[in-house]
């Protein structure tokens, strides 16, 4: 699934989860995907419906609210549902059940020529989220013809500075309070060894 394709036009709809709520188990519980995908996702989805009804936005794609609203102080508040919207979707996308291990060739060269070895990919990622100061996300992006590791605060996504996500892992403490309490980097090294999907990040090279 590449990133244009997680559209939807109003009402954006919650797109259906890709695996069942029990599928990232042992590393995410199904309580947390339930509070994570039926609460604050569902959550994110009707609020911004709300949001931009009867407004210029009403009829959009999540990507062109996105845009249209990214850096506009008085749109904050569509931003955020929006970019919220759009993350947890990607996400759930880039992660699955048994994954983790090696990238295929194509996305492995890729990391080796950006990063020199998947390790230290692997590391940087882990080393974001923990540097990443209260709610945000992770994410390895293109940037021209680099790959590279990002953090986002909030909502704020790596389109709007004109990266390409690949993947992404959720850093917001609702993401792992329930599993891990306090424990981020045993929730995230947890994700990248047994749950990253690269071959969705391989996807999105495209
Ligand atoms: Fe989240």
């Amino acid at each position: 699934m590449s990133n244009d394709k997680i559209k939807s036009l109003s009402p954006i709809v919650l797109p259906p989860l890709p695996y069942a709520d029990n599928a990232l188990e042992p590393v995410i519980s199904a309580n947390t995907i339930g509070f994570h995908y039926g609460k604050h996702h569902r959550g994110y989805v009707d609020n911004l419906n709300k949001l931009v009804a009867g407004t210029e936005f009403a009829d959009m794609t999540l990507e062109k609210i996105i845009t249209g609203t990214a850096g506009k102080a008085d749109k904050t508040a569509i931003f955020n549902n929006a970019a919220q919207a759009w993350n947890h979707t990607f996400y759930w996308r880039s992660l699955k059940s048994k994954g983790g291990g090696e990238p295929s060739v194509v996305l492995k060269k890729k990391i080796e020529t950006s990063f020199g070895t998947l390790d230290v990919c692997k590391k940087e990622l882990a080393t974001a989220a923990m540097a990443q100061f209260g709610s945000g996300w992770v994410w390895l992006v293109l940037d021209g013809n680099k790959l590279k590791v990002v953090k986002t605060g909030n909502a704020e996504v790596p389109m709007t500075t004109g990266m390409k996500p690949l993947l992404t892992i959720d850093v917001w403490e609702h993401a792992y309070y329930l599993d891990y309490q306090n424990r981020r980097a045993d929730y995230v090294n947890a994700v990248i060894d047994k749950l990253i999907n690269w071959s969705f990040a391989e996807e999105n090279l495209g």
